[in-house]
């Protein structure tokens, strides 16, 4: 089997064990497609290449697939082990890239939420560096996001991309992706946002999961309270949990108001704190910090 067939084989057996954890229990394949699976499956050359210690526990370089860890997490999952957003092996970047693709096109036509798909202009998958170490997730698309298929763009967005760049870092260098792929509807009213129902955000949540899967930033911040509730399903309070550092299945995460909240609220000290958040993103990331990027909030009576 050559080593591109490999690559693409154990990505599918990773992606769908993916579907599995995040609850899909279907998926639709052709006949010939199972025959192929099984023929695959009979070839001694996964098990021969399971290695004896954990194949999680070494260093890889970038792009050098650990098959036979794929291999061991795919046929013998120990009992007890914990599966992490990281705990698999780095896919190859065109394996990633391709995976990506398949991931957006399925959320391009996704109808599950029927009232949202017929009342949307645009799914608003994300945008960004797939590679990323640094990953942004909000709320829902508003009005602009609907209409440009791009997340943040609007006065919230532009908002961010500031906070981005004060970093140091560019827009692009980064990925932001929502909870919800889809703008919450809002029928009879011309304007204005609504928060996503539990419903909506528990239908849509897998791509995000996957997206991350896939990506594997070395942080996340969350974006307000909706976001922090749906990467960690509690709902303690973006107030009491802005700033300390959260776990996204093996990746910290940490939580920061939204860039709207900030927009509504303009006090100093809710910027300041946005900026503190910022900060403590920076030193986990081993960024450099300027004493002008530390002090950019210390001036008197902020
Ligand atoms: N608010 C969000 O949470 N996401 C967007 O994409 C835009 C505004």
């Amino acid at each position: 089997m050559n080593d591109a067939y490999q690559q693409l084989l154990e990505a599918t057996i990773q992606h769908l064990e993916d579907l599995k954890a995040h609850g899909t229990r279907f998926v639709s394949v052709t006949p010939e497609l199972v025959s192929q699976l099984a023929a695959a499956r009979k070839a001694p050359l996964r098990q021969a290449s399971i290695p004896a210690a954990p194949a999680e526990s070494k260093v890889r370089e970038p792009g050098s697939q650990a098959k036979a860890g794929v291999a061991r997490e795919s046929l013998l999952a120990l009992p007890g082990e914990v599966s992490t957003a990281t705990s698999k092996p780095a896919l190859a970047p065109e394996v990633k890239a391709a995976a990506f693709a398949e991931l957006r096109q399925r959320a391009l036509i996704c109808r599950k939420c029927e009232h949202l798909a017929s009342s949307r202009k645009n799914v608003v998958f994300g945008v960004g560096n797939i590679h990323a170490d640094l990953m942004f997730v909000g709320e829902a698309p508003g009005a602009d996001e609907d209409t440009q298929g791009e997340p943040f763009v609007g006065r919230a967005g532009e908002l961010l991309t500031k906070i981005i760049e004060a970093t140091g870092l560019k827009r692009s260098g980064v990925y932001i992706a929502n909870i919800l792929k889809c703008r919450p509807d809002t029928p009879g009213q011309t304007s204005g946002n609504r928060k996503p129902t539990p419903e909506e955000m528990q239908t849509c949540i897998p791509f995000l999961h996957e997206q991350i899967d896939l990506i594997r930033p070395k942080v996340l911040v969350g974006l307000g309270g909706t976001a922090i509730e749906g990467l960690l399903g509690k709902t303690a309070g973006i107030m009491r949990l802005r700033g300390n550092w959260q776990m996204y299945r093996g990746i910290p995460l940490m939580p920061t108001f939204h860039p709207a909240y900030v927009l509504r609220n303009q006090a100093l000290s809710v910027k300041r704190q946005v900026w503190e958040d910022m900060l403590k993103v920076m030193e986990k990331l081993e960024m450099s910090i300027s004493e002008k990027q530390r002090n950019f909030f210390l001036k008197a009576g902020n």
